[in-house]
């Protein structure tokens, strides 16, 4: 605690060196800088006491200063234990007017290379306040959201279970944690649950666990889901993945991507990216998908699709996008080529079968430099695994850049006003924001890149059945 902060970050000396790329971020992000203009009196989040979690970087940083500049209180943690820019963190902490020696930011709980232990001690001290507790949640990938879910089942059950041996490690310190805060205090996470009145989720693996929990009737309070907007799903997880995913094997192992078979495994927005990113290289990409319709459009963009366990033997890279688990197994890594490329940008590491990688007596394990780690197999060949299988683009690189981040946060802002200031007009599912808002969050980027927009006449207007200001599009159109 410093200057009444509390926070955990690797060096505050690193804020100034934050600040400056915050103030050319805030430029490259029109979005967010739109709305704290438009918002400055209203002040609409005043009383909202945000817990985020969400990867720690500049463009997070842009988006924690608009939410407090529109009234907010945060707590921060990063959802990913390489995702942190350490010099994002301080600067957030020392906020625009302090110094490391009095900041005047926010509490951040983030730091590049935390464990798993660490990582969620971080998550929980978001969720916990030193007064009231916090009532909303901003959350990627669903922490936050499980921690307050998963603590609140075992307080009403009052037991924690003792977990299975081949749970993955992360979840067993979870368990761990419940059970210490269990015994400490028995309804602490049932008082914080009931706190809050809704979570605004970023990405398509917490918005999947969402619809879940509102399927089983689970879910403890409303939810938006942010990733579905049209201008947060099919931006950032496709153009954001395009700059990032190059930019994350590059600095990773600066292997000339041109002319080598990269397989990518699944064709949604992400995977979309990641091919268009590798083809930009020159690249020969290979797509697998369980999806015919996604498959077709691979297909249509000119890629092979194929199954992983045909075409494993000749691929350089092998990059996952789908979200789901046990994608690329050990099997599959013991017959790949000789210092192959192994990836994942989908939001969980269990896309790739780390557990047996790492476990395994048989294999040598050689780490070349933070986030890149060769496993040498017994037969002499070795492959070459990015952070630790997680989201490489933001453990090897810095994720994805402003511009499109702007869009995404813009939809995350609007989501956080809409849920905390009419919540009494939302139940316990998931939402979508209205298309007026995704078409509001289009137009200030369109016109920041120097876009015009056609104007409809009315009569064109009544022609295609759309008002002259929008929605211009039916709720079932797909873009
Ligand atoms: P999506 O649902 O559009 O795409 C996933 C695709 O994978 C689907 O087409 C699905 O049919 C396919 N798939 C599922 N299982 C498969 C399997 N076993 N083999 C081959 N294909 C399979 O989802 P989206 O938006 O592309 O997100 C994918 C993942 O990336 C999610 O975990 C999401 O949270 C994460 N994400 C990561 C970002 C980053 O910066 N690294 C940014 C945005 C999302």
């Amino acid at each position: 605690t410093r200057n009444g902060i509390d926070f955990a970050v690797a060096d505050l000396g690193l804020a100034e060196y934050g600040r400056k790329e915050i103030r050319l971020a805030e430029h490259e992000m029109p979005g967010l800088m739109a709305l704290r203009r438009e918002y400055a009196d209203v002040k609409p989040l005043k009383g909202a006491r945000i817990a985020g979690s969400l990867h720690m970087t500049t463009q997070t940083a842009v988006l924690i200063e608009t939410l407090t500049d529109l009234g907010a209180e945060v707590r921060w943690a990063s959802c990913n234990i390489f995702s942190t820019q350490d010099h994002a963190a301080a600067a957030a902490v020392v906020g625009p007017y302090g110094t490391p020696e009095k900041p005047q930011g926010v509490p951040i709980f983030a730091w590049k290379g935390e464990t798993l232990e660490e990582y969620w001690w971080c998550t929980e001290q978001i969720l916990t306040w030193p007064n009231e507790p916090a009532n909303m949640i901003l959350d990627d990938g669903g922490d936050a959201t499980l921690l307050v879910h998963k603590g609140t089942e075992f307080e009403k059950a009052g037991v924690v279970p003792p977990g299975e041996e081949d749970d993955p490690d992360e979840y067993k310190v979870v368990l761990g944690r419940l059970r210490a805060s269990l015994a400490a205090d028995a309804s602490k996470w049932t008082k914080i649950g009931e706190s809050i009145l809704g979570v605004t989720e970023e990405t398509t693996t917490g918005v999947n666990r969402l619809y879940q929990l509102a399927a089983q009737g689970e879910l403890l309070f409303p939810a938006i889901n942010v990733n579905d907007s049209v201008t947060k799903s099919k931006f950032d997880n496709k153009y954001g993945i395009r700059h990032s995913l190059i930019d994350g094997i590059n600095r990773a192992t600066d292997v000339m991507m041109g002319g080598k078979v990269a397989v990518v495994c699944g064709y949604g927005d992400v995977g979309k990216g990641s091919a268009d990113s590798l083809v930009g290289q020159g690249a020969r990409v290979i797509v697998t998908e369980i999806d015919p319709i996604n498959a077709l459009q691979a297909q249509m963009d000119g890629y092979e699709v194929a199954v992983l366990d045909n075409v494993i033997e000749k691929a350089d890279v092998v990059i996952t996008t789908t979200g789901n688990k046990d994608v690329v197994t050990f099997e599959h890594m013991k017959r790949m080529k000789h210092q192959a490329i192994v990836g994942n940008v989908g939001h969980f590491d269990n896309e790739i079968e780390m557990m047996a990688l790492e476990r395994s007596k048989e294999i040598k394990h050689v780490n070349i430099k933070p986030q890149v780690d060769e496993f040498i197999f017994p037969d002499g060949h070795s492959i070459l695994v990015l952070s630790e299988g997680r989201l490489l683009n933001l453990g090897n690189a810095t994720g994805h850049p402003s511009f499109v981040m702007s869009n995404s946060f813009s939809n995350q802002v609007i989501a956080q006003i809409e849920l905390y200031g009419k919540n009494e007009e939302y139940d316990k599912e998931v939402y979508m924001l209205p298309k007026a808002l995704d078409e509001k969050v289009a137009k200030v980027h369109v016109e920041a890149l120097g876009g015009e927009l056609t104007k409809l006449t009315k009569d064109q207007a009544e022609y295609i059945g759309v008002d002259v200001e929008g929605p211009y599009k039916p709720e079932h159109y797909r873009y």
